[in-house]
């Protein structure tokens, strides 16, 4: 195992990201962690993060590294170096100019192993306000830029270095030489963190921890990441996982057929729920989005509680949970740094006594698509666009009838049926359309109308915390706009959404 030390920095999970691709599994934990790291034989090596904080303010933060240092390989990256120069008795200072961007190595020590089969131009990112103006005795440089003295330096007779650069942005263009250099020469970590790997070393951990007469309930919702749970646990203990698919009224167009006839072919135990009235009822009169979004969650427990009550010898509620959901994040907030864990749960557990077993919680989302894949999950649910739980009932703006979901249902299938047609749905993140709660005037033939206004929705994102709206072809758009108003009686006007996010939001509500 490699550990990842996080400090805060807004890079420590593309840290882990760029050694995952290495095939290397690495975890990231707290700062606070580090004391209580003990050397036990499966820690290869430790990183120590970046952070917001400057090591010179008082209260940043600055966990004792002593026992670890000579010990086991340990990489400073940026904050983590300064640290490392600090805490040797070396001295930090404010950088005189700004050191934000990219730069050149100008010099390099070739025969360190952290940079070997580097090169001394190679391009580097630097983004710090800080920099290392003395290094303690016992610590050599081993890479300079003509601005920054200490871009890299080791500590003599230890597996210990510090660089000021970011090797996990892909700016840093032989970054991944130097990662790969500490993670697999200097940590000897093996490269078996495959997909196929995953799936059985998962395989085999359900295998134990669920016992042989345990039943296990799962939420399905057509994503990817219930998916891929279903089809793991499915691998460890069949027809003892029972699947439950809820359709709430806010699905897509066929949406709710055509996921469980596919959950069927792939052999998985399913129980399909039709309980639109329940959640129907349970909206009327309600515009307000929280209100909207509560009333369906309590829906959805209930529903589900039900259905899962009918399973008997239940122990156990599987979960789709990822890792990003899990990493204890580090929050820095000026001197003050305090540390909160993501609870992806929900209520439910608690309700129905049942022990949760998540067996993605280890995965980032592209890793979770590539283990669907080794599974062979069928690519129209491997590469299907998120979906907010609350469905379509945060895309009708204002209150719910089953009219306006039939509306959007229909407006909204006509753009995600032409995107797939055009081949534009996988260039975009996500699409959808939104009911708007006006009218408009329009005219056909000689009648004068007045009718419902669509807003379609497609933005490219990463991750969708920042997200573009998705710069369609004019043509796709005219064909779109026509088909909804000629094919979806009740519209007469498509607007396109342009507004990127921040500050506009994804969804509408
Ligand atoms: P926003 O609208 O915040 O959306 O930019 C970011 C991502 O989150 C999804 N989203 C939700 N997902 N329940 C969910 O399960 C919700 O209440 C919810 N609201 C937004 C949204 O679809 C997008 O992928």
């Amino acid at each position: 195992r490699l550990i990842i030390l996080d400090f805060g920095s807004q890079y420590t999970q593309l840290i882990a990201r760029r050694i995952r691709e290495l095939h290397v599994f690495c975890e990231i934990h707290p700062y606070t962690h580090a004391p209580s790291l003990a050397l036990t034989e499966d820690i290869r090596g430790i990183i120590l993060s970046g952070s917001p904080c400057s090591v010179r303010d008082e209260g940043a933060p600055n966990p004792d590294l002593s026992h670890l240092l000579g010990h086991v390989p340990v990489l400073g990256v940026c904050y983590g170096a300064q640290l490392l120069a600090q805490q040797g008795g070396g001295s930090v200072l404010p950088a005189t100019i700004r050191e934000y961007g990219r730069a050149r190595l100008a010099e390099l020590d070739a025969a360190s192993p952290l940079l070997a089969d580097m090169h001394a131009d190679s391009q580097v990112w630097m983004s710090h306000g800080d920099t290392i103006q003395a290094l303690p005795a016992g610590y050599n440089i081993i890479a300079s830029t003509p601005e920054v003295a200490v871009a890299a330096f080791q500590i003599a007779g230890q597996d210990t270095y510090g660089i000021q650069f970011h090797p996990e942005v892909t700016h840093s263009t032989e970054g991944k030489q130097l990662l790969r250099n500490f993670v697999v020469d200097i940590c000897r970590c093996e490269q078996s963190w495959t997909p196929d790997h995953f799936v059985d070393s998962a395989v085999l951990a359900l295998q134990n921890t669920i016992g042989p007469d345990e039943q296990v309930i799962l939420g399905l919702s057509g994503g990817v990441d219930s998916s891929v749970a279903a089809l793991l646990l499915h691998r460890a203990i069949g027809p003892r996982l029972h699947g439950i698919f809820v359709d709430n009224g806010l699905l897509r167009q066929d949406e709710f057929a055509t996921v469980l006839k596919a959950y069927e072919g792939l052999g998985l135990n399913v129980t399909g729920v039709r309980a639109a009235p329940e959640f129907y009822a349970a909206l009327e009169g309600l515009s307000d989005p929280e209100a909207k979004r509560k009333a369906i969650g309590r829906t959805f427990i209930e529903v589900f509680d039900r259905e899962a009550q009918k399973v008997e010898g239940a122990r156990w509620l599987a979960q789709g949970t990822i890792y990003p959901d899990v990493i204890e994040s580090v929050s820095v907030h000026g001197s003050s740094v305090t540390i909160k864990s993501h609870h992806n749960v929900g209520g439910l557990p608690e309700k129905m006594n049942l022990k949760i077993v998540e067996p993605l919680r280890m995965l980032f989302k592209d890793e979770v698509r590539e283990v669907g894949a080794a599974l062979e999950l069928p690519a129209e649910i491997l590469n299907r666009h998120p979906f907010p739980g609350p469905g379509l009932g945060i895309r009708i703006l204002g209150d719910i009838t089953p009219e306006k979901v039939d509306l959007l249902q229909r407006a909204d299938g006509v753009f995600i049926n032409l995107l797939k047609e055009y081949g534009l749905y996988d260039k975009v993140w996500q699409a959808g359309a939104m009911l708007l709660p006006v009218q408009s005037v329009g005219v056909m033939g000689d009648e004068r109308t007045y009718e419902r206004v669509v807003a379609l929705r497609a933005v490219t994102s990463v991750d969708g915390m920042t997200a573009d709206w998705a710069h369609l072809p004019y043509e796709f758009l005219a064909d779109v706009s026509n088909k909804i108003i000629n094919q979806v009686r009740g519209i007469n006007r498509v607007v396109y959404d342009i507004s990127s996010k921040p500050p506009a939001t994804i969804e509408w509500e």
